[in-house]
């Protein structure tokens, strides 16, 4: 229908520069040729709500977090099976809303790219995706008011434009506790509101709360010499949640939205060990297109502090600053 509809406005575009050519000037010819060349230019490249530039790919998400996130055992699937569920349910009584927590450096955020590639062709670039970190967008709490005007309007405008839309909420231990109920009414079980339907788009929270939780209980299971991959999201979901609601400061600080479980995952994401970031030099390695080099794994990750103090089995940064170590051992 779309191929259809693209090439009947091709050829009405031909039919007219013919015409033009028969009674027009060569000036008008070429000015026209130029609009009509534009206008289709814009037709088939500009980013549309609709299935030619918004579509899931169950395999893709599959793979990608295979391949490209590594340590997060529980995270993964809980992550692949939520998305799932939602993306392919016709009828979801409520958005998707995930909050995804771990100290630093885990994968938060790249996990939150791989989603976002995974449904909109222009992943974090589409114009259906929102990032918003809280210290950018809402960095001073004598504006609390402002913001909750704008936040509620820029939602609505949003969605409004776009139902499938993706609002990621980064740095939530940052946010001004109470900004975040705001938005409790597009979270819950509502058929429209205000004419807009809020169902089909998905909220995702980032945040560092529950961080230590989850290490101190990845740090029981070795002590106790129990392998990793046995922790489960049972083990640590509760922690992270109660821990989220009292964290004073925090933006799901006694929020409405845990109390009232609107939150339906959250998702813990492990502290990275040693042999995890090793697996992240050579992934940014192979982004450059280099040969792995195991050598300058080995060295990039050896560099990195590790706590705890005694036991420096966690990377303190998780893999976050190994993009900008690599270049030190690449140009030496
Ligand atoms: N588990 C992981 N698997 C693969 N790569 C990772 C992982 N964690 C982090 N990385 C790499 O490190 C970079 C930084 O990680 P990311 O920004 O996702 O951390 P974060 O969890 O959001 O941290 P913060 O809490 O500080 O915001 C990513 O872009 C990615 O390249
Ligand atoms: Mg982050």
């Amino acid at each position: 229908m779309k191929l259809l509809s693209m090439c009947v406005r091709v050829c009405v575009l031909v039919l007219l520069s013919g015409i033009l050519r028969v009674h027009a000037n060569p000036f008008v010819v070429v000015g026209g040729l130029v609009a009509s060349g534009t206008a289709l230019y814009s037709y088939i490249y500009h980013e549309r709500c609709n299935s030619n530039w918004i579509g899931y790919n169950p395999k893709g998400l599959k793979d990608d977090l295979k391949q490209k996130l590594f340590g997060q055992h529980i995270a993964a699937p809980v992550i692949f099976q939520s998305v799932t569920g939602f993306m392919s349910s016709t009828n979801s009584q409520k958005p998707l809303v995930l909050s995804l927590n771990g100290v630093t450096g885990t994968g938060k955020n790249h996990i939150s790219k791989i989603i976002a590639k995974n449904i909109y062709r222009k992943g974090m670039d589409s114009s259906f995706v929102h990032l918003l970190p809280a210290t950018k967008f809402f960095p001073h709490v004598e504006n609390l008011s402002q913001y909750k005007t704008w936040l509620q309007n820029f939602i609505e405008d949003n969605v409004r434009s776009c139902e499938r839309s993706l609002f990621i909420f980064d740095e939530m231990d940052k946010m001004h506790p109470g900004l975040i109920d705001i938005i409790k009414p597009y979270l819950d079980y509502h058929d429209h509101l205000g004419q807009i339907s809020f169902r089909n788009s998905i909220f995702i929270f980032l945040s560092n709360s529950g961080g230590q939780e989850i290490a101190q209980t990845a740090l029981d299971f070795w002590n106790a010499g129990l392998d990793r991959q046995k922790i489960t999201l049972k083990d640590l979901e509760k922690s992270v949640s109660v821990s989220s609601f009292n964290n004073a400061g925090g933006g799901f600080y006694e929020t409405f939205l845990i109390e009232s479980g609107l939150v339906d995952v959250f998702v813990p994401f492990l502290p990275l060990e040693k042999h995890h970031v090793k697996q992240c030099v050579l992934a940014a390695m192979a982004e450059r297109n280099l040969e792995p080099n195991l050598t300058v794994a080995e060295k990039v990750a050896e560099e990195l502090i590790y706590f705890p103090k005694h036991e420096k089995l966690f990377s303190s940064n998780g893999c976050k600053t190994i993009e900008k170590r690599l270049p030190f051992h690449l140009f030496v």
